[in-house]
């Protein structure tokens, strides 16, 4: 379909995969309805500048670091959650910084990641049969049927939520929180085991007496130093919930997903006659697209030709979770097509999604080591082949969590059951978030 029949209802002359069934088709129209009606979250503005600055990111001079939970509960939506997490965030983006010298861009997996993809519509225990949990703008995760039957209210609550997370996220990079003159805001607060936390503390005192040195020189505050800029982004899933956020502002053309400022196309939804595809090729967003084992390179470059014709800088980011095991023989062709084909892209690496494993007693955990291995893999290949890996896709939290095993508290099978709160995918702790920054500044560093 062209984009001059293209409207953000048009996804629904083609098939959409994962979406929830709602047994009340008049309560949902009525909720988008209302949904449709209530402000934006974001501007075209900070969408618009956000894809400036991953294009920027594809030539190598700035790196995105993408993170946060894998699915958003809407009952952490609480101040101490918000602010660890953005505070790792903060602190991971600091090393980057520091290790690599470049601009980092933050984006949150926040302020609207609440609808996941799943393997199964529906999920049986004990001789009972219900809905699979599909996130908490759909469903509730307990396992009754009131909880699982989805819910279209649910879609506001969401919304709502996303509002409140945001208006706090904003108004701490704005002021105080994020400034770098106050480093007792984002240093590590709480005894950590992290192995690198001597040098993260070097690193803080250098960052603040540098600053000071500047302004002694220039004989002024650095204002810029004051604030920083922090995205957000989430897998577009829920079609109905991103069509009801789609809209056009004035002055500018075409149309804008003000949800969020980076929606991307999840693994198992890419297919290029799919409806989220469809809904995708019309949105102005920069968009992130999964890539994994059974994305073809032939088909990648066909979709990122169809969602991006004019080759835009900035507005594809590929992100690809290949798995520790399987990346040296996947990636290589995948690079070699967009490089052949000359296709501007931002390529990031999303370590955790090919590296998730269940434990004999049926716990999904990551290791650690995998998530490394990764990484560095992605680093290296792009470096031989001479490409950019501009950036990372993590999920963690900024809570002492215990969902994925190995890092320097060499968490076990066993310390699992301890502190395991993540209803969908495992996340990186505090200290295993930020001994991946150190990693990540290494691989930067060596791969310049
Ligand atoms: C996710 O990012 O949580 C996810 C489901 O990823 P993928 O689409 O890569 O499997
Ligand atoms: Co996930």
């Amino acid at each position: 379909m062209s984009l001059d029949t293209w409207s953000p209802a048009s996804w629904q002359n083609k098939t959409a995969k994962q979406q929830p069934q709602y047994p009340d088709q008049e309560q949902l129209q009525n909720v988008l309805t209302r949904l449709a009606k209530l402000p934006p979250l974001v501007t075209s503005w900070e969408i618009e500048g956000l894809r400036e600055q991953i294009a920027e990111a594809a030539d190598g001079d700035a790196f995105l670091l993408q993170g946060g939970d894998c699915s958003e509960n809407l009952d952490d939506c609480e101040n101490d959650s918000i602010v660890r997490n953005l505070k790792v965030m903060m602190q991971m983006s600091f090393v980057l910084i520091y290790g690599s010298l470049k601009k980092v861009i933050r984006v949150g997996r926040v302020a609207g990641q609440y609808a996941k993809p799943r393997s199964a519509d529906m999920e049986t225990r004990e001789g009972v049969t219900l809905p699979v949990y599909r996130g908490d703008n759909v469903n509730r995760s307990g396992f009754t049927e009131t909880e699982r039957v989805p819910d279209p209210e649910l879609l506001l609550r969401g919304y709502e939520r996303s509002a409140l997370t945001l208006n706090f996220i904003r108004g701490l990079s704005s002021r105080g929180f994020a400034d770098m003159h106050h480093p007792e805001n984002w240093d590590l607060d709480f005894a950590t085991d992290s192995a690198r936390s001597d040098e993260y503390h070097d690193m803080v005192g250098s960052i603040t007496n540098s600053l000071k040195f500047m302004e002694a020189v220039l004989g002024s505050a650095i204002r810029q130093s004051e604030s920083v800029d922090f995205f957000t982004s989430h897998e577009a899933l829920h079609l109905p919930y991103e069509q009801a956020q789609t809209r056009r502002v004035p002055r500018r053309e075409g149309w804008y997903n003000m949800s969020t400022h980076l929606p991307w196309i999840g693994y198992r939804t890419a297919d290029i006659d799919g409806a989220h595809v469809e809904y995708f090729k019309g949105i102005q967003n920069p968009l992130g697209i999964k890539v994994g084992p059974k994305s073809d390179p032939a088909g990648l470059v066909d979709l990122i030709k169809y969602l991006n014709p004019d080759n835009q800088r900035g507005r594809i980011t590929l992100i690809h979770r290949f798995g520790a095991d399987e990346i040296a023989s996947c990636l290589p062709p995948i690079i070699g097509e967009i490089q052949k084909n000359k296709l501007n892209v931002l390529f990031c690496s999303d370590p955790m999604h090919g590296n998730t494993f269940s434990t004999n007693s049926g716990i999904k955990t990551r290791s650690f080591d995998k998530i490394s291995s990764e990484l560095e893999q992605a680093f290296k290949i792009h470096y031989q082949q001479g490409s950019v890996l501009g950036g990372v896709h993590l999920e963690l939290t900024g809570d002492n969590v215990t969902e994925c095993i190995g890092g320097a508290k060499n968490l076990s099978e066993p310390d699992l059951e301890r502190a395991y709160k993540s209803n969908v995918d495992p996340r990186l702790n505090h200290d295993q978030a930020m001994e991946i920054a150190f990693l990540i500044a290494d691989q930067m560093k060596n791969h310049r």
